[in-house]
């Protein structure tokens, strides 16, 4: 059974204690039972005092970090850094870290064999732009994607890894992809991991939708066949509209 996963993008939003108010509020109200595991990506800053809240039930991962070891890169932090101050799982090729820090799908590559050969748990986030989409030209791009910085994995590896779809031109737009087109993208990419590994590989990885994915449409979203989860932008800022995406499985 692959794992359902609802996981929270905080970007560069919240206080000090803001966050504090929003783990707390998400720990409380967590249910036992939750179908679902639950991530938080929290700014780097205010990771450490997160994981000290020592909470089992929320996974914690860093949005960015850099695929160096360690030296003189001001400013940054390796992935050895991540995984000291007990953070598990990396953010990797979120569009907003492609659009505006020119991330290409070579460094992605290179951030996630960092990320791997330090145990850390890899969400790769793909997608494409609206202007793609208009071109009809979807598929091919993002399977180029996953093909340059992900597909060169062995099976075991890319199993450590999460895939979240998320068209450009849904993220905090508020325009989220329909059902079908999210199934659709979700079949695909499935299909392209069947076809380079194996069904096993295929069936093992969770694949998330992101792009406004919100309260009112996570049910529908998370009820198609391929869609495993999300990956929680601007709805996973309040405790409630969070809680209830989780509650949607
Ligand atoms: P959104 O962001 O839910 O605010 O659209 C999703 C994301 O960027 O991960």
């Amino acid at each position: 059974m692959r794992k359902k996963i609802v996981a929270g993008n905080w970007k560069m939003n919240l206080g000090k204690q803001e966050a504090d108010q929003l783990f707390d509020g998400i720990s409380q109200q967590l249910s036992k039972e939750s179908k679902a595991d639950v991530m938080v990506f929290p700014p780097a800053i205010y990771l450490d005092r997160l994981v000290q809240k020592n909470d089992p039930t929320i996974t914690i991962g860093i949005q960015n970090f850099y695929p160096k070891e360690k030296g003189a890169y001001t400013g940054e932090i390796s992935v050895a850094q991540v995984r000291n101050i007990g953070a598990t799982h990396v953010l990797i090729g979120h569009s907003e870290r492609r659009a505006y820090f020119q991330e290409s799908n070579v460094l992605l590559k290179e951030k996630v064999d960092a990320a791997l050969e330090h145990d850390l748990t890899v969400v790769f986030c793909c997608g494409e732009p609206l202007m793609i989409r208009e071109m009809n030209q979807e598929m091919t791009f993002v399977r180029m994607q996953l093909e340059e910085s992900l597909f060169h994995l062995e099976s075991a590896q890319l199993q450590k890894c999460i895939i979240a779809y998320e068209p450009v031109w849904a993220i905090g737009t508020g325009k989220t992809a329909s059902v079908e087109q999210a199934e659709e993208m979700h079949a695909a990419i499935r299909s392209w991991i069947l076809e380079k590994y194996d069904a096993n590989t295929a069936n093992a990885i969770s694949i998330l939708y992101g792009g406004s994915c919100n309260a009112a449409n996570a049910q529908e979203l998370f009820a198609c066949p391929n869609v495993d989860g999300g990956l929680i932008g601007g709805a996973a800022l309040e405790v409630e509209s969070f809680i209830q995406i989780i509650q949607s499985f």
